[in-house]
């Protein structure tokens, strides 16, 4: 029978349970440690542990070469998809603050897949239609500024290839997708945009993960 709080998550996830869960199927090795570390400048949001570990099997179930991340911070969700990346693979991972995306480079530098991510600093709406000409990707993952997701779910269903995978962290707006505010409907329409493209599900992280595999 259906669990109103198992699906809800609020019973069961107990800080407990996660650090356990973390501990065995996705515990940091000092690559990881180091970029989940984020320094005091910047703010501590790149995914949890398990959604990274969540991003690389995607990856490697969507055997995805050619990946796209929008907002890199430190490196932690690019490290994840980078380990997931077979020999010629290569990601390219947008990063709008020049200090963020030094640290970023560092750290995947000391974790041995520096080679295989190109770290572009910019605005996203700026940055990515120079990559398209390295196109159609494999996999696209959206974790910047929440006002322009339409923006870049557009771009993502246009420039992935048919079978790839459409990933956009913060699905649930931190509680706010229902308002009526500029990143409430510019989340909103990522979702529909995303629906109607693509076979997907806003899987129920913390704060939600939409998955797409367009058609
Ligand atoms: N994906 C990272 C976390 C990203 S946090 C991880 O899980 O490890 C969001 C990042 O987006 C921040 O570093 C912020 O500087 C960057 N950002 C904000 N606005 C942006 C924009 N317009 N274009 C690209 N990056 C942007
Ligand atoms: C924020 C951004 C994120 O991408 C996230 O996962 C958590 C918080 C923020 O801007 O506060
Ligand atoms: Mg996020």
């Amino acid at each position: 029978m259906a669990d109103q709080d198992s699906r809800t998550g609020a019973r069961y996830a107990t800080p407990e349970v996660l650090d356990y869960v973390n501990r065995v199927h996705a515990a940091h090795d000092a690559g990881f440690a180091r970029a989940f570390a984020t320094p005091a400048f910047m703010p501590a949001i790149q995914v949890g542990p398990s959604e990274g570990r969540l991003l690389y099997l995607l990856m490697k179930l969507a055997r995805v070469q050619k990946a796209v991340e929008v907002g890199t911070l430190a490196g932690y969700s690019a490290m994840h998809i980078a380990r997931a990346l077979p020999a010629g693979g290569h990601l390219w991972s947008v990063e709008y603050e020049p200090k963020h995306a030094a640290v970023a480079r560092e750290n995947l530098e000391a974790a041995g897949v520096g080679s295989r991510v190109t770290v572009e600093v910019g605005a996203g709406r700026e940055v990515l239609p120079r990559l398209e000409v390295h196109g159609p990707f494999d996999a696209v993952f959206i974790d910047a500024d929440k006002v322009n997701y339409d923006h870049y779910g557009r771009w993502a269903i246009a420039n992935l290839r048919a079978g790839g995978i459409v990933l956009g962290d913060n699905a649930y707006l931190f509680g706010k997708l229902a308002e009526d505010s500029e990143p409430g409907r510019a989340m909103r329409g990522f979702h529909e945009l995303v629906a109607a493209a693509c076979d997907s599900v806003c899987i129920p992280t913390p704060d939600g993960l939409v998955l797409g595999i367009k058609r």
